[in-house]
């Protein structure tokens, strides 16, 4: 069949499977082209089928040489319907590694459910004996945990603010045009459970069972990611209901390290820069502060997606001595995003965008050629008139 994109909101119902093997393909490309990393050599990646996953994954692969499990969720195609992106790319990656004598399996099922642990576990123990990175990169909805009498509870996570409701601009991707949006507060109990999905909990559960099972290498690196971004976004995401999970996510990071001191484990929590993935589309004001970035960082050529990102982060930050941290105790990726002068012009722009202006004021195109990319469409070079099989396999899967 010919697969087309069916865009509704921020969410892509479809998905193309050449397209998002090129679109792996470019960011593997752009790995190999720089300079290899004395790296890790065995990496589990927890969320390793798409945006800043995926891109670790890539990373470790082809700019290490790493052998990788990547552990994803994610459907097959089934009847009309497409498989989801994070399967093409899970499906592609594991080609390409191949390709190059690099080992890669994948892990399809719930992170934060024990058998997925369990089989993760298994896997490593037979194929690799240790891991000595552990990326954990998941981006979840919600989360079910079993209570002690074995019934299921799931949390949901919530993108709300703290304490006061908070209206700003936005964009209706819809229409691509200005609105108003009030973001309301979160309820104890909401926040409590965003906390419960994006915290650190269940990285912490992950390390405790690998570790457990003696399948953790001594000296091991573990990181997850975070944002900060600037004050017009901090009602919504750094002091909002997602900001109260990431500072657990932080937190989590240093109880981790102290915990494993005996172990070497060091364990980061790496802020990374405002980028279109699946998950950030869906979050209100976001969107229009990024495509405002977009146009100002591609000016000044400062831009980088997730594959820049995340080989600075291997290459610069984590394997290259002593790791550089903030006065927080975390990584800084997005120390372009936050230059003063790239700010200042995001925040002139931002005053005075309005529906007249929104394509001079923004990158719009920038937005929607990320946003579309991520389900494989509008990439170049691929024949979007040919005839498709939806079905393809994950080679470790079958
Ligand atoms: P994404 O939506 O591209 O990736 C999420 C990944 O998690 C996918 O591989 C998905 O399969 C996996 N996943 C979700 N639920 C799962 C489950 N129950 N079991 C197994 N796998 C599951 O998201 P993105 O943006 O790459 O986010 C990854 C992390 O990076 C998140 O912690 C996010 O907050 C953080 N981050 C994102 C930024 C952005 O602008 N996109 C900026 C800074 C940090
Ligand atoms: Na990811």
């Amino acid at each position: 069949m010919r697969i087309e994109p069916r865009v509704k909101g921020f969410i892509c119902t479809t998905a193309h499977p050449e397209g998002c093997k090129a679109h792996v393909k470019q960011q593997i490309d752009y790995m190999k082209q720089q300079d290899t990393t004395e790296g890790p050599k065995s990496v589990l990646v927890i969320g390793a089928s798409s945006g800043y996953g995926l891109a670790s994954r890539i990373a470790a692969a082809f700019s290490c040489r790493a052998a990788t499990i990547g552990v994803a969720f994610e459907k097959a195609a089934r009847g009309s319907r497409t498989a989801t992106a994070g399967w093409y790319n899970c499906a592609a990656f594991e080609e390409f590694a191949a390709a190059e004598g690099l080992y890669a399996k994948t892990i399809n099922g719930d992170a934060f459910s024990r058998e997925i642990k369990e089989q993760t576990i298994e896997l490593i123990r037979r194929d690799l004996g240790t891991v000595d990175m552990v990326v954990y990169s998941l981006a979840a909805p919600r989360r079910t945990v079993m209570s002690r009498e074995g019934a299921p509870i799931t949390y949901s996570s919530v993108l709300k603010t703290v304490g006061q409701p908070y209206t700003s601009k936005s964009i209706d991707l819809r229409t691509n045009q200005v609105t108003q949006v009030t973001v309301e507060p979160a309820t104890e109990e909401e926040i409590d459970n965003t906390v419960k999905v994006m915290g650190g909990e269940d990285w912490q559960d992950w390390i405790a069972a690998l570790d457990e099972a003696g399948v953790l290498a001594d000296g091991a690196v573990t990181v997850a990611y975070s944002y900060i971004g600037p004050e017009l976004t901090f009602p919504i995401y750094r002091n909002g209901s997602i900001g109260m999970a990431k500072r657990h996510l932080s937190q989590t990071a240093a109880t981790m390290t102290k915990e494993y001191r005996d172990r070497g484990l060091q364990a980061y929590v790496s802020v990374n820069k405002a980028l279109v993935t699946q998950s950030s589309s869906a979050i209100p004001i976001v969107p229009l502060y990024i495509s405002i970035l977009y146009k100002i960082m591609k000016e000044m050529d400062l831009h980088e997606g997730c594959a820049q990102q995340m080989y600075r982060l291997f290459h610069d930050k984590l394997y290259s001595g002593e790791v550089a941290l903030d006065q927080d105790g975390q990584i800084r990726l997005d120390d372009y995003e936050m230059r003063p002068e790239v700010q200042e012009r995001v925040m002139k722009l931002w005053e005075n965008v309005c529906d007249e202006n929104l394509q001079e004021s923004a990158d719009i195109q920038g937005y929607w050629d990320d946003f579309y990319a991520l389900f494989g469409f509008r990439i170049q070079g691929v024949d979007y008139e040919a005839d498709q099989e939806a079905d393809r396999v994950i080679p470790s899967l079958c």
